[in-house]
């Protein structure tokens, strides 16, 4: 089984440092590349997580009428709360609530151009956020920032891999794509407790995605922490007791999994401490399929009142920013939000 590639925070940060190795063992196209790498040692993370993830559950129990005011139908729910609306394996996802936002521009500059929101409703709005939780605004922002400037760093490591290979793209092409982006987009995401039943694989080798689909992203880079099990029971937040060998059963075999090159199935577990990085459709596209993005899902953990919290943030390209010379790709990311979220009309 294949091991994620772990990078050292320091070591990211020296530009100097040649880290093409281990970018291409992480992010390549070989049979043992798994798509994605951890990053450990990032100063003030641990602390930034712990307090987003923690109000991922807060937001969840708030009344639904504080809910409701911050559902943002223009944009097709991508930005503030989104609950049932998108369409996951044919059905309408209720396994998830999900906050969204940009955490680097909350009044994005073309907020004020009507054609690019009529265009480009799922970025061009200004963020929402709850009156009844304030906190959210800034522990969502200050942790969506630290993940994108450590995105930005495997970006220029992915840069000098990518000039390596092909002398003709762009210096930059991917740290500037996501240094230049008015379109990231930020999601804290809260899985509610499910059932055993509804958890566990079936017979067939289905329903191994019972908390997230098998897709990739159309980002450059997505960032991602760790997740956060909480126990709700009783209207409290609690930390899941990994000490009961129940919870530790349940937890066990759930989470991320991610589709290795060679199609295998490989679950990966993120350190607390460490951010993940994963490919996005993009970035194969804009690396001529040097990197390849990494297909993944999400499997459940039943234990009574056991939820799931975590954050991921989408760093993608402006929509006019040239993935390629070849002109039929740059049409790309104008198609590619669309397809990637299907939202009941
Ligand atoms: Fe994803």
């Amino acid at each position: 089984m294949a091991d994620v590639i772990a990078l050292d925070y320091a070591a990211l940060a020296d530009p100097s440092a040649d880290l093409s190795g281990p970018i291409a063992a992480a992010f390549g196209s070989g049979s043992g590349c798994l798509g994605a790498c951890f990053v450990r040692g990032v100063p003030g993370f641990p602390e930034l997580r712990q307090r987003l993830l923690r109000l991922a559950s807060v937001f969840a129990a708030l009344p639904e009428d504080a809910k409701q005011a911050v559902v943002h139908t223009p944009s097709s729910y991508l930005f503030g709360w989104s609950h049932g609306k998108e369409i996951m394996n044919g059905k309408p996802d209720t396994a998830k609530g999900s906050y969204y936002n940009n955490p680097i521009r909350d009044v994005p500059p073309k907020s004020r151009d009507p054609d690019y929101i009529a265009k480009f409703p799922e970025y061009g709005f200004p963020n929402v956020w709850p009156k009844e939780l304030p906190e959210l605004r800034e522990a969502f922002m200050e942790l969506g920032q630290l993940i994108v400037d450590v995105g930005k760093l495997v970006a220029a490591h992915c840069d000098k891999y990518l000039v390596a290979n092909f002398p003709d793209i762009p210096a930059n092409f991917m740290e500037r794509a996501i240094a230049e982006s008015d379109t990231i987009k930020a999601r804290l995401l809260h899985y509610f407790p499910i059932s055993k039943e509804d958890a566990t694989p079936k017979p067939d080798g289905s329903n191994m995605d019972s908390w997230c689909g098998l897709h990739v992203d159309h980002s450059m880079l997505t960032g991602l922490t760790s997740a956060m099990y909480v126990d709700e029971s009783n209207g409290e937040i609690k930390d899941a007791d990994k000490s009961n060998p129940d919870v530790a059963a349940a937890l066990e075999p759930a989470g991320l999994y991610i589709q290795s090159r060679g199609s295998e199935f490989v679950q990966v577990k993120i350190p607390a401490d460490c951010l993940a990085f994963q490919i996005g459709e993009a970035a194969q596209v804009g690396s001529r399929g040097l990197l390849v993005a990494t297909p993944h899902l999400v499997r459940g953990a039943a234990y009574p009142n056991l939820a799931r919290n975590t954050f991921a943030v989408f760093m993608q390209p402006n929509v006019d920013y040239p993935l390629t010379a070849d002109k039929t790709f740059n049409d790309f990311t104008k198609e590619v939000m669309k397809r990637h979220y299907e939202p009941i009309a």
